[in-house]
């Protein structure tokens, strides 16, 4: 082979190797429901946000100390109406996962705040979930239904 044959052999094998996959992937999206294919994109390709709300009463400090299993985000003690939020990418293959421990006064909890789940990223309108702590528990704004949900219970005895 000449020189050049060798250049379109190699740019043809090339071509085959970047469309197939593309081909392939592109064959399977009618099996999976539109909503579906929705989250898929936005877990994969956007930027996610965790917001930590402190929403006691009575200047009550909130102590906030979140993690996945890669990151300890640090604790923060957050003053009534300020937050502690973070950005992240989902895991491509999958798994992300983050939780909290939240403590004020004697009460205390340790939840999930972001895990796989469609009914949970349309709550955080695909971008921002919002996790509020109130007196008498641990809340989630749902941000399309325009209300917050309440969530998780305080429990007795701070650690
Ligand atoms: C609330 O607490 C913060 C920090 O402890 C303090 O700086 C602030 O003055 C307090 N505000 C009120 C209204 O008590
Ligand atoms: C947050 O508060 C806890 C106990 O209320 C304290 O032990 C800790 O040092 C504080 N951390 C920071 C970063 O202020």
């Amino acid at each position: 082979m000449n020189s050049f044959c060798k250049n379109i052999t190699f740019f043809m094998l090339v071509q085959a190797i970047t469309i197939i996959p593309l081909i392939a992937s592109s064959s399977l999206e009618p099996d999976q429901g539109h909503l579906d294919d929705n989250s898929r994109l936005s877990l994969w390709y956007k930027t996610w946000h965790v917001h930590t709300v402190n929403d006691l009463s009575n200047n009550k400090t909130l102590l906030v100390h979140c993690k996945s299993r890669d990151d300890d985000l640090g604790i923060h003690n957050l003053t009534v109406g300020t937050e502690f939020y973070w950005k992240f990418r989902p895991r491509i293959f999958g798994g992300t996962l983050f939780w909290c421990y939240m403590a004020y006064d004697n009460l205390h909890a340790a939840f999930k705040v972001f895990w796989e789940d469609p009914s949970l990223y349309a709550k955080c309108n695909y971008g921002d979930c919002y996790w509020i702590a109130r007196d008498d528990g641990i809340y989630l704004k749902d941000i399309p239904g325009e209300r917050d949900e309440y969530y998780y219970d305080w429990e007795l005895g701070r650690l």
